[in-house]
C-alpha cells in the first residue's frame, strides 16, 4: 500500500462548487442538519421473536436499516446500530416445553442461529441482545413504576377464558371452536375464516384449547393496563410533528377517531417473561418489554464501549440525538402509540422519526410453504450470494409502506444485468491492461476530468436519496452512471487501441478514467455491497471507498491484481432453493404461532413489474381500437372464442382466450384494444392474426380492456 495519498489529487479546481453538499434538512422537525456536522444518530430495527427462524420477509427490514446505518457511517456521521431477540411470551414459553428444554436454553438457542443468520447477511449492528437480560429487566421495571406512580397504571378483573388442563389463559390464537355464525369447525378465537365474522372467544361453540385440547373455562383475574388515553393530547401532537410517514400518520388519525384505549399489560403466571413489581404470579406482557429492548441494547452496549445513555435517551437528548425506529408496517401501533406514550410517562424523550416498511410478497403472492417460497435466510445462504438479495431488495426500497415484491425471474436478470453486467465489467474490461502493460500502474493526470466530476458531483443526489430511504432511486441514479462508464469503455475501445503499440498512453489514460469511475460507483454501492466494496477497494489498492474519500482521484497509483468480483446468479441455484423451502416444510412442524399484533391488510397479490424497456421498445407494439363485429364459440376449444375484429380498413380473425368470462353474444358490438401487428400465429382452429388485451387472473376474472366512448375502430393507442 505504498506510495498513496502522495499520488492522489484532489481534482476539479475548475468547479468550484461541485462538492458543497446541499444543506440536507432532516424531514424531522427539531433537526436541522448543517452540512458538514456529525450527526449523533442511534438506529433500530424491530427485535424478532425467539421462537422461529429469520426468513427473507424479516431481511427486508433487516437489510434496508443496515444500508441505512451503512450509509450514515460513510458519510462520517456518528451512527450507531442495536437490536435484540424477542425472548418472551407464551409461544416462546410452549415453544420450549415443545422442544423439552428449559425457555432460557430455547432463546439462547435462536439467539445463536438468529446471529449466525444476520451475520451472513452482512447486518453490521453494533450490538446484539436479549429482552431477556438485566439491562431490560431493569429499564421495564423503572419506566412502570415511574408510569405507575405518576397514576398511568389501573387495575380491574377480566373474565378470560381458562385451559384447565394447562392451568394456563388462553390468548384467542390458542382457542379454536365452531363459528357462531356461519358454524364452520376449528376456526380461531377472534374470526372465522370461512364467513368472516369477528366474535369473542367465548361465543365460539364447543371451544376447545389448541394446546392440551381441553374444554377451556371462564375465569377471572385481576389485570393491569396502561392508560393510553392519558396521553391522548400528546400522541396526537407527537404524531402529527412530521415524525411518521404521511400514510402511517392518516392511519392513526383514524385510531384517534375510533378512540384510545386502556390497554392490559399484564398476563398470569405461568408466562416467560418478567414479574410485575408489586404484583405477586403477574408478568409483563411481551410487548411491554420488548421496546424498552432497544433501551436495554444501547444500555448494554453502552457498558462495552463508555458510551452515557443519557445523551441518547434522557428528556433533552432530542435535540442533540436522533433515535430511529425501523419497523414492519403490521407493528406501528406499539411503536407509534404505546412506545413513545410509556416514554413520555416516564420522563424520557421519544423517537424521533419511525420508518415502516410494506411487507415482502414472492413472484407476486404471500410467501407460502407449499410453493416453496416461504423462504428461510439459511435456505437463501446455502445457495445464492447474500449481496444478491440485499442489492435486490436496495433496488425496490423506498420511503413508503407498500409492499415489495421479490420476483425471481427479475431478481436474477437484475443481479446479472445490473451487477455483474455492467459495474463489475468496467473493472475486468480496464484492470487486465492496466497490470498486464503498465505493471500496475494508472495515469499521472486524467484525461477526463469532467466525466469524473460528473460521477464525483452524482454523489449529492444519491446521498439525499439514501437518507430519505429512496434506495430504489439511488439505485437507478448509479447504474446510468455504470451505463455511462460503459459508454465511454466502449467508445474508446482500448482493446482496439491497444493493438498498436504508438497508442500505449491513451490505453492507460483511457483505463484509469475506467478505474476512476469505478471506483466512485463503488462508492456509492458500498452501503449495498459491502463485501464487493472491500473486495474492491483491496483490489483498488485504496485506504477507504468512504463519501468524502471519492473526491480523490487515483493517479499515478497502483492497483492490486485483479480477481473476479462477482459472479452471474446461476437458476439452478434459485430453483434448489425453492425446492428446499418445500422440504422445509416437510421437515418442520407447523408450529408457526400468530403474532399479537393488531391486524393488518392482507399482502398484496400484485404481479410485480417487468424489467424496465425504452420508450422505442415500446413503440414497437403497435396497438389498435377493433370493433368486436362477430363472436363466436368453438365447440372443441375449451378457453377460445373466435373473434372477428374491424380495424377500420380491415377485419381480423382472432382466437382469444377468455370463454370462461364472456358469452359470445355479449362482445359483439363491442370496442377494444388489440395488438395489431403480432406475427399470425397458426392454431387449432385457425391462423390467429392479433391479440386483445385483458387483465385478470383467469376463469371468471378476465377482463377486457375496452377505451373511452369516442374512440373509433383503427385508432392507434400510444
Ligand atoms: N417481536 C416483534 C417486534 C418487537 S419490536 C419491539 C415482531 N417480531 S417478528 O419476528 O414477527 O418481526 C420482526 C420484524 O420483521 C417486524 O418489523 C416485522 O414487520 C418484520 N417482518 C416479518 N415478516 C415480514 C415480511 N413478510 N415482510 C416484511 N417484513 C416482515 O414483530
Ligand atoms: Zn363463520
Amino acid at each position: 500500500m505504498a506510495n498513496k495519498g502522495a499520488n492522489t489529487k484532489k481534482i476539479l479546481a475548475h468547479n468550484a462548487n461541485a462538492f458543497s453538499l446541499s444543506v440536507i434538512v432532516a424531514p424531522f422537525f427539531n433537526l436541522m442538519i448543517e452540512p458538514n456536522m456529525t450527526r449523533r444518530i442511534l438506529v433500530t430495527s424491530a427485535l424478532p421473536y425467539a421462537n422461529g427462524s429469520i426468513h427473507l420477509g424479516h431481511l427486508v427490514e433487516y437489510i434496508q436499516t443496515d444500508i441505512w446505518v451503512r450509509f450514515q457511517k460513510s458519510r462520517g456521521h456518528d451512527c450507531l446500530y442495536v437490536c435484540a431477540d424477542d425472548a418472551h411470551g407464551t409461544a416462546i414459553m410452549l415453544k420450549a416445553e415443545q422442544n423439552g428444554i428449559p425457555p432460557e436454553q430455547q432463546i439462547a438457542n435462536v439467539k445463536a442461529e438468529h446471529e449466525a443468520d444476520f451475520a451472513s447477511f452482512h447486518i453490521a449492528f453494533d450490538n446484539y441482545h436479549s429482552t431477556h437480560a438485566d439491562e431490560n429487566r431493569e429499564l421495564s421495571r423503572f419506566i412502570y413504576l415511574k408510569n405507575r406512580d405518576a397514576g398511568h397504571i389501573a387495575t380491574r378483573p377480566i373474565r378470560q377464558l381458562f385451559d384447565p388442563e394447562k392451568q394456563l389463559f388462553l390468548a384467542d390464537r390458542f382457542i379454536k371452536g365452531d363459528c357462531p355464525k356461519c358454524g364452520e369447525k376449528d376456526q380461531y378465537g377472534d374470526s372465522c375464516e370461512k364467513c368472516g365474522a369477528t366474535y369473542a372467544a367465548t361465543e365460539l361453540k364447543n371451544p376447545y384449547s389448541t394446546i392440551s385440547g381441553a374444554t377451556p373455562i371462564e375465569k377471572e383475574s385481576e389485570h393491569y393496563f396502561f392508560k393510553l388515553p392519558d396521553f391522548e393530547a400528546m400522541l396526537k401532537e407527537w404524531t402529527r410533528s412530521g415524525r411518521l410517514q404521511p400514510e402511517v400518520a392518516n392511519k392513526l388519525g383514524e385510531w384517534f377517531d375510533s378512540g384510545l384505549a386502556d390497554w392490559d399489560i399484564s398476563r398470569d403466571a405461568p408466562y416467560f417473561g418478567f414479574e410485575i413489581p408489586d404484583a405477586p404470579n403477574k408478568y409483563f406482557y411481551v410487548w411491554l418489554d420488548a421496546p424498552i429492548g432497544y433501551m436495554a441494547s444501547f444500555k448494554n452496549l453502552c457498558e462495552k464501549r463508555g458510551l452515557n445513555f443519557d445523551d441518547y435517551w434522557a428528556l433533552d437528548a432530542d435535540s442533540k440525538t436522533e433515535v430511529y425506529h425501523f419497523i414492519g408496517k403490521d407493528i406501528v401501533y406499539f411503536h407509534a402509540l404505546f412506545w413513545p406514550a410509556m416514554l413520555d410517562g416516564a420522563g424520557f424523550r421519544k423517537p424521533t422519526g419511525i420508518f415502516a416498511h410494506g411487507f415482502l410478497t414472492v413472484n407476486g403472492q404471500k410467501m407460502s410453504k407449499s410453493r416453496g417460497t416461504f423462504i428461510k435466510a439459511r435456505s437463501y445462504l446455502d445457495n445464492l450470494n447474500p449481496e444478491y438479495l440485499r442489492y435486490y431488495f436496495a433496488s425496490k426500497l423506498s420511503a413508503s409502506v407498500e409492499d415489495i415484491d421479490l420476483n425471481l425471474e427479475d431478481f436474477m436478470f437484475k443481479v446479472n444485468s445490473d451487477l455483474v453486467g455492467k459495474v463489475v465489467n468496467i473493472a475486468s474490461r480496464c484492470a487486465g491492461f492496466i497490470n498486464k502493460q503498465f505493471d500496475g500502474f494508472l495515469s499521472a493526470t486524467c484525461a477526463e476530468p469532467e466525466l469524473l466530476a460528473e460521477f464525483v458531483n452524482a454523489g449529492t443526489t444519491i446521498a439525499e436519496h439514501y437518507d430519505s430511504r429512496d434506495f430504489g432511486k439511488a439505485v437507478r441514479e448509479i447504474m446510468a452512471l455504470a451505463d455511462k462508464a460503459n459508454q465511454y469503455i466502449d467508445e474508446k475501445k482500448p482493446w482496439a487501441l491497444a493493438k498498436d503499440p504508438a497508442n500505449k498512453e491513451q490505453v492507460q489514460a483511457v483505463c484509469s478514467v475506467g478505474l476512476n469511475l469505478f471506483r466512485q460507483l463503488m462508492t456509492y454501492l458500498s452501503p449495498i455491497l459491502p463485501v464487493t466494496a472491500a473486495a474492491s477497494q483491496q483490489f483498488l489498492n485504496i485506504d477507504s471507498l468512504a463519501w468524502q474519500a471519492r473526491e480523490q482521484l487515483l493517479l499515478r497509483h497502483k492497483i492490486n491484481a485483479f480477481t473476479p468480483l462477482m459472479t452471474r446468479v446461476e437458476k439452478d441455484k434459485v430453483q434448489a432453493m425453492v425446492e428446499a423451502s418445500k422440504e422445509d416444510l416437510a421437515a418442520t412442524a407447523p408450529t408457526t404461532v400468530a403474532k399479537a399484533a393488531p391486524k393488518t391488510e392482507k399482502a398484496s397479490t400484485i404481479e410485480a413489474i417487468a424489467p424496465t424497456i425504452s420508450i422505442d421498445d415500446f413503440a414497437k407494439v403497435d396497438l389498435r381500437i377493433a370493433k368486436i363485429v362477430n363472436a363466436e364459440h368453438i365447440p372443441e376449444a375449451a378457453k377460445l372464442l373466435k373473434l372477428t375484429l374491424d380495424l377500420g380498413n380491415e377485419q381480423r380473425t382472432v382466437f382469444a382466450g377468455i370463454k370462461s368470462a364472456y358469452k359470445p353474444e355479449d362482445l359483439i358490438g363491442k370496442l377494444t384494444v388489440m395488438v395489431a401487428n403480432l406475427a399470425p400465429r397458426q392454431m387449432k382452429f385457425g391462423v390467429s392474426e392479433g391479440m386483445v388485451l385483458a387483465a385478470g387472473a383467469g376463469g371468471k376474472e378476465i377482463f377486457l380492456l375496452s377505451p373511452d366512448s369516442g374512440a373509433t375502430a383503427g385508432m392507434k393507442v400510444k
